[in-house]
C-alpha cells in the first residue's frame, strides 16, 4: 500500500510536466520586437489566422519600414524556426553574401592599407541582400498566409510613415553625415538635410512600391527583372559593384542550428556563417566543467563570475581563428563545441586568477556594432521563432537606390579586410573570413531557443560582438528559472578575448565583487545599457507565457489569446 501512495505522489510529482511535454500547445499567442508597430503587425497577422512564420514575415516586413537602422529589405539576417507538427528546429540562413566582383583586397589603398571607411559608408560596402529571399522562403515554406497578406501592414506603414522617436533621432544624428551625402538617404531620412525632430513622420512611398512588388512576385519581384536592373545600376553609379547576375543568383540556405547542452536544458543556437551556437556552447560547456569542478556555483558568485569571463574569453579567441562561412571553409565544428574540448580548456583556468589574452595562442577582436534587431514569436500551436536581422551599421551603408526605398547595408565590414590589420571597429580578420565573390561575411548574430520539459525560451539581441555573451546572460538566467523580464533587463557582462577587459553595465558587480575581481587580475570598463532583447517564455508545467521587451529600447512584447471569429 505504502508503495502505491509513494508511486501516486511521484506520479503527481512528474505528471504536470510529462503532459505539457506530450504535444501541448501554448494555447496563446506572444510576440516581442524592437518596435511597437512591428509587434502590432505580428499580432494582427497571427490573429487573422497566420502562424509565426506569417508573423515573422510581417514583422520583419514592417520593421524594415520603420526601423530604418537596424534591418530593411537591404539587408540580411538568421531566423530560428520550430516547427511544432514535425516537432523540427531549423535555421534560415538569409546572410548577405559578397558580390561576384568582390576581392580579398577591395578595402585595401595602393600601398595595401585598409580603408576602413570604404566598407562602411557608400555603396561598396553593401553585399547582395538576403532579407527578400527570406520573406518568399518564410511565406511560401512555412506560413499559411498568402505573402502579400502578411506584407500589407508594412506596405501601409510605407505609405502612411511612421513618427521620428527618441532612438531614431539618436541613430541618425551618429549618421547625419553620411545620410546627407546621398541624394536618396536624405530625402527620405532627414528633414530638409537636418535630423528630423520628435514626431515627424518618415513615408516612403518607392519602399511601399517594391514591398508591392514582392508582395505580387515573391522573390523574383526584386531579384529578377525591373527591380534589380534598378538596384544593381543604381549600386553601380553610387560606387558599388553588385551586377544582376549577383541578385538573380542569390538564394537562403537552410542550414542545422548549433545544438548544445546545459544545466538539463536543450540550448538551440544560430550555425555558421553565424558565429553564435559556436561559442555558445563552447562558452557554456567551459563554464559548465568548471562549476562542476567547484561542486556547484552561483552564477553571480565572484567564483561565477570569473569563470564565465575566463570561458568567454576563450571562445572568443577560437571564434576568431577558426569561424567564417561553412560553403568557403572548414571549420572544427564537432571539435569546438564538444564537451572533450571544454574540459581541456577547464584545465587551464586557474580558480584565483584570470589568464591575460595575451597568454592564449594569438587572437582576432571582434567590432560592437552600433545597430540591428531582434524579435521573437510563438503562435497558439507552439510555432515559434527568433530572428536577428541586420543591415550592419545604423542606416547601414547609408545609401538609398533611387527608385526602390532599398537602403544599402554595409555587411562587407564584417569580413576582415586584411589578415592581422584590424578594420574600423579593431576587428582582425584571420583567413577563414577574408573576402571572396558570394561568400558570406561571419556574424555574431544568434537567435536562440532554450527547452526542457519544463520551459520553451525563445531569445536574442543585436549588439554586435556582444550579442553571444548578451544571449549567454539570457540562457543562464532562463536555466535558473527566472521571470522572461529578468532576461532581458538583468544588468550585462563582457569579455571578447581582445580587447583584453571586462565590460560591465553599472549594477551588473558589488564594489566587494568588483574588488575581489580586480585582485584577480580582471580589468573593467563600466558601459551603459547595450543590447535590445526580446524574449519569450512558455513555462509548460502551467502553461504560462511570458514575453518581453529590452527596458533599454523602444520595443513592445505582448501575450494574447486567440480571438473567436
Ligand atoms: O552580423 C553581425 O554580427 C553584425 N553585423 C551585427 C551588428 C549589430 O548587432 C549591431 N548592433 N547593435
Amino acid at each position: 500500500m505504502m508503495r502505491w501512495i509513494a508511486l501516486l505522489a511521484l506520479v503527481a510529482l512528474i505528471a504536470p510536466w510529462r503532459l505539457a511535454a506530450a504535444g501541448e500547445t501554448p494555447r496563446q499567442m506572444a510576440v516581442a520586437t524592437a518596435h511597437p508597430a512591428a509587434t502590432a503587425a505580428g499580432r494582427e497577422v497571427l490573429q487573422a489566422g497566420g502562424n509565426a512564420f506569417d508573423a515573422a514575415v510581417a514583422v520583419t516586413a514592417v520593421l524594415a519600414v520603420a526601423e530604418p537602422y537596424s534591418s530593411g529589405l537591404g539587408g540580411g539576417g538568421f531566423y530560428l524556426l520550430h516547427q511544432s507538427d514535425s516537432d523540427r528546429d531549423v535555421m534560415i540562413d538569409a546572410r548577405e553574401r559578397a558580390p561576384g566582383r568582390a576581392t580579398r583586397d577591395m578595402y585595401l589603398d595602393a600601398e595595401g592599407e585598409p580603408q576602413p571607411q570604404r566598407s562602411v559608408d557608400g555603396a561598396l560596402a553593401a553585399g547582395i541582400p538576403g532579407i527578400p529571399a527570406a520573406l518568399d522562403h518564410l511565406a511560401g515554406r512555412y506560413g499559411r498566409l498568402a505573402l502579400g497578406e502578411s506584407l500589407q501592414p508594412a506596405i501601409t506603414v510605407a505609405r502612411e510613415g511612421f513618427e521620428v522617436t527618441p532612438m531614431y533621432r539618436r541613430l541618425a544624428g551618429f549618421r547625419r553625415e553620411v545620410l546627407a551625402d546621398d541624394p536618396g538617404s536624405r530625402e527620405i531620412f532627414l528633414d530638409a538635410g537636418e535630423l528630423p525632430e520628435l514626431g515627424h513622420v518618415i513615408r516612403q512611398p518607392a519602399l511601399a512600391a517594391t514591398l508591392e512588388h514582392i508582395a505580387r512576385e515573391g522573390r523574383d519581384g526584386f531579384y529578377q527583372g525591373e527591380l534589380a536592373g534598378r538596384l544593381a545600376d543604381g549600386v553601380r553609379k553610387a560606387g558599388g559593384i553588385w551586377s544582376r547576375s549577383d541578385l538573380a543568383d542569390y538564394r537562403v540556405v537552410e542550414r542545422e542550428p548549433v545544438v548544445s547542452r546545459f544545466r538539463g536544458f536543450e540550448i538551440i543556437s544560430a550555425a555558421p556563417p553565424s558565429s553564435g551556437g559556436v561559442a555558445l556552447a563552447e562558452i557554456l560547456n567551459t563554464y559548465g566543467a568548471l562549476v562542476r569542478r567547484a561542486g556547484g556555483l552561483d552564477d553571480r558568485s565572484v567564483l561565477g563570475l570569473h569563470y564565465r569571463i575566463e570561458a568567454m574569453r576563450r571562445a572568443y579567441r577560437d571564434r576568431a581563428e577558426y569561424l567564417g562561412d561553412p560553403d568557403y571553409v572548414d571549420m572544427p565544428i564537432e571539435r569546438l563545441t564538444s564537451a572533450d574540448y571544454a574540459a581541456g580548456l577547464a584545465v587551464g583556468i586557474s580558480p584565483e586568477q584570470a589568464t591575460p589574452s595575451s597568454a592564449l595562442a594569438p587572437v582576432i577582436i571582434e567590432p560592437e556594432g552600433p545597430h540591428t534587431t531582434h524579435f521573437s514569436i510563438m503562435d497558439a500551436d507552439g510555432n515559434y521563432v527568433a530572428a536577428t536581422l541586420s543591415i550592419n551599421y545604423p542606416f547601414g551603408a547609408g545609401v538609398t537606390v533611387p527608385g526602390t526605398g532599398v537602403l544599402l547595408n554595409d555587411e562587407m565590414d564584417d569580413f576582415s579586410q586584411k589578415p592581422g590589420v584590424p578594420n574600423v571597429y579593431g576587428l582582425i580578420g584571420a583567413e577563414a573570413n577574408a573576402i571572396a565573390p558570394g561568400k558570406r561575411p561571419l556574424s555574431s548574430m544568434s537567435p536562440t531557443f532554450v527547452r526542457n520539459d519544463e520551459l520553451v525560451g525563445v531569445l536574442g539581441t543585436p549588439g554586435g560582438s556582444r550579442i553571444i555573451t548578451m544571449v549567454l546572460g539570457g540562457v543562464l538566467a532562463a536555466t535558473r528559472g527566472e521571470p522572461v523580464a529578468d532576461w532581458v533587463a538583468q544588468p550585462r557582462i563582457h569579455h571578447q578575448h581582445l580587447p583584453d577587459r571586462v565590460e560591465v553595465e553599472p549594477g551588473m558587480l558589488s564594489e566587494d565583487q568588483r574588488a575581489e575581481l580586480e585582485l584577480m587580475g580582471h580589468l573593467f570598463e563600466v558601459r551603459d545599457g547595450f543590447g535590445n532583447m526580446q524574449a519569450l517564455a512558455w513555462w509548460r508545467a502551467d502553461g504560462r507565457l511570458e514575453a518581453a521587451s529590452d527596458p533599454r529600447g523602444e520595443g513592445e512584447a505582448t501575450v494574447f489569446a486567440v480571438e473567436a471569429p
